[in-house]
């Protein structure tokens, strides 16, 4: 017996703001389709996300409204936990870096660090940013001499603190990200981490005494340990008790970030596991942001958008498919209510939807609901099936890239394809001439089959959508599909009933002011 492909894919931990908007829902719904599609591709897969709980921030925003740190991210985390059901995330599990098993891991890392010499007691001054949780050097601060991310007023500090010892660790992850190009993408994101390296690696201070929510240094418990230290572990966490899975899923194959935290991932958490001899990740894939009205959005600006008002509204799946499809892997990428209302209309209310109910009901209104054996072909069936073929290898490829915008451009080039099939054959003329009996029994269930092709496809955009035309196709176990069995044309059963046609999406119907 072969072992299974394994994967392992991992988002950021959210910190527990008071909202979540959706950028973060961006992020998470990249990794879910990714998750999903490698699923649907045979691999065994892990999924993590979670909450990054700790902090000096976390800590005044809990004391201002008179609570304890734990009551209020418990609160907001429930609320992550909320969005991602109602958004259909698949995560395997959830890391909350409040929790007991994390808390081991990332003492004990410390201690192993620690104990090898490359953490060291010494006394930390510098710049903080006390949103971004971030140290800043005097030349790396904006025009106004604040935090260059997030333009707020930074603090001096000082204070005794543990250091590790990064510098050591410079041109060994200088020559690991040159010698592997896949290590950082987009390359743009990786050029940048090569320049910031180039300029020399400095230490990094890992513990704080002015504040006490995180997790306490061991054996010097007035310390707590600097945020980023902890929160990058939670991508061990999970395998770190169980040697079989650790063995099977580390090192991670992607960890997929925001390009604002790619230094972290890519510089700071590599040369942490190597002084714990462990293999670094296969990949990071920094993304891009979501754009509202020019502007990254974020809570602390007025452009935040709740993506659980847009799920009432207009659809978990909806959601999903814009994000995926208008926005390029990588790049930044504008989010609109009317750009979502357009590519609801026109893509899923529109061609998707039409394909479905003008087959359905073609099948149930010339056969009485029977989708019937498909008997030889002609020219017009044998292109079309073809087309059906090309379109999987392009999307099987596609994703296997991550290209996940150009692998759903490709389905629906193909559901336009099997909609200009329906006005090709015209299936109403056939049906009036007793002699084209069969060719439109093969033009009916090629339709109804590449409707079982397209239902798969899109399963790890749209599990629902997806799970909605098999059942309407009268099929069972869609949550066992895989990609085989879609690689051939031909695997939909015939002879049998479909179910009636339901609508899938509803056309919005926009005002006008
Ligand atoms: O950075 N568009 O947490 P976070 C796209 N706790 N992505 C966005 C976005 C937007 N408008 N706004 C936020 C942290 N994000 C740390 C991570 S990982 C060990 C610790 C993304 O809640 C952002 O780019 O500030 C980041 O990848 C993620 O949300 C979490 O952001
Ligand atoms: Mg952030």
């Amino acid at each position: 017996m072969s072992e299974k492909k394994s994967f392992y894919i991992t988002t950021p931990i959210y910190y527990p703001s008071a909202k979540l908007h959706i950028g973060h829902a961006y992020c998470t719904t990249i990794a879910d389709a990714i998750a999903r599609f490698k699923r649907l591709a045979g691999y065994d897969v892990f999924f993590l996300t979670g909450s990054d709980e700790h902090g000096q921030k976390i800590q005044r925003t809990a004391e201002k409204q008179n609570v304890t740190p734990i009551e209020y991210v418990d609160k907001i985390v429930a609320g992550f936990q909320e969005l991602w059901q109602r958004l259909n995330i698949s995560n395997d599990d959830f890391i909350r870096t409040s929790e007991e098993r994390h808390q081991k891991v990332v003492q004990e890392f410390f201690r192993r660090i620690r104990d090898k010499g490359d953490i060291y007691k010494g006394e930390y001054t510098g710049l903080y940013c006390t949103h971004c949780e971030s140290y800043w050097t005097e030349l790396q601060l904006d025009e106004n001499k604040c935090c260059p991310d997030c333009h707020r007023a930074i603090e001096k500090v000082s204070e005794e603190a543990y250091f590790f010892k990064m510098s050591k660790y410079g041109d060994k992850i200088l020559k690991y990200i040159e010698e592997n190009p896949k290590f950082i993408v987009p390359t743009s994101r990786r050029n940048e981490m090569i320049k910031f390296i180039k300029q020399g690696l400095e230490d990094l201070c890992v513990s704080r005494t002015s504040f006490d929510w995180g997790i306490p240094v061991p054996e010097d418990e007035k310390h707590v340990i600097y945020v980023w230290f902890d929160a990058v572990i939670n991508y061990i966490t999970p395998l770190f008790n169980d040697p079989e899975r650790f063995k099977k899923f580390w090192p991670a194959d992607i960890h997929l970030v925001g390009k604002e935290i790619v230094r972290f991932h890519s510089i700071i958490w590599p040369c942490m596991l190597m002084a714990l001899d462990l293999p670094l990740p296969k990949q990071i894939y920094g993304h891009g942001w979501l754009i509202v009205e020019g502007d990254k959005m974020s809570k602390s600006k007025g452009n935040v958008v709740d993506p659980m008002h847009l799920i009432d509204e207009f659809g978990a799946d909806a959601i999903r498919y814009f994000l995926l499809r208008e926005i390029t892997l990588g790049q930044d990428g504008g989010f609109s209510r009317d750009a979502l209302i357009n590519r609801i209309n026109a893509d899923l209310a529109n061609d998707l939807g039409n394909l479905l109910h003008r087959s359905l009901n073609m099948i149930k209104k010339f056969q009485g609901g029977i989708v019937l054996k498909s008997v030889g072909e002609n020219e017009i069936d044998k292109s079309f099936k073809n087309d059906a073929m090309n379109t999987v290898f392009e999307y099987k490829n596609l994703m296997e890239n991550v290209q996940l915008s150009d692998a759903i451009k490709k389905v629906w080039t193909f559901i336009s394809r099997a909609n200009k099939y329906i006005d090709e054959t015209m299936p109403w003329k056939l049906a009036k001439d007793e002699s084209q009996k069969q060719i439109l029994s093969n033009t009916l269930y090629n339709l109804a089959e590449s409707l079982r092709i397209i239902s798969i496809l899109i399963s790890p955009l749209m599990p629902k959508t997806g799970q909605k035309i098999f059942e309407q196709l009268n099929l069972e176990n869609f949550e066992k599909s895989r990609l085989e069995d879609v690689l051939t044309f031909g695997k939909l059963p015939s002879d049998y009933k479909v179910n009636k046609a339901e609508q899938l999406f509803p056309r919005i119907e926009v005002e006008k002011q």
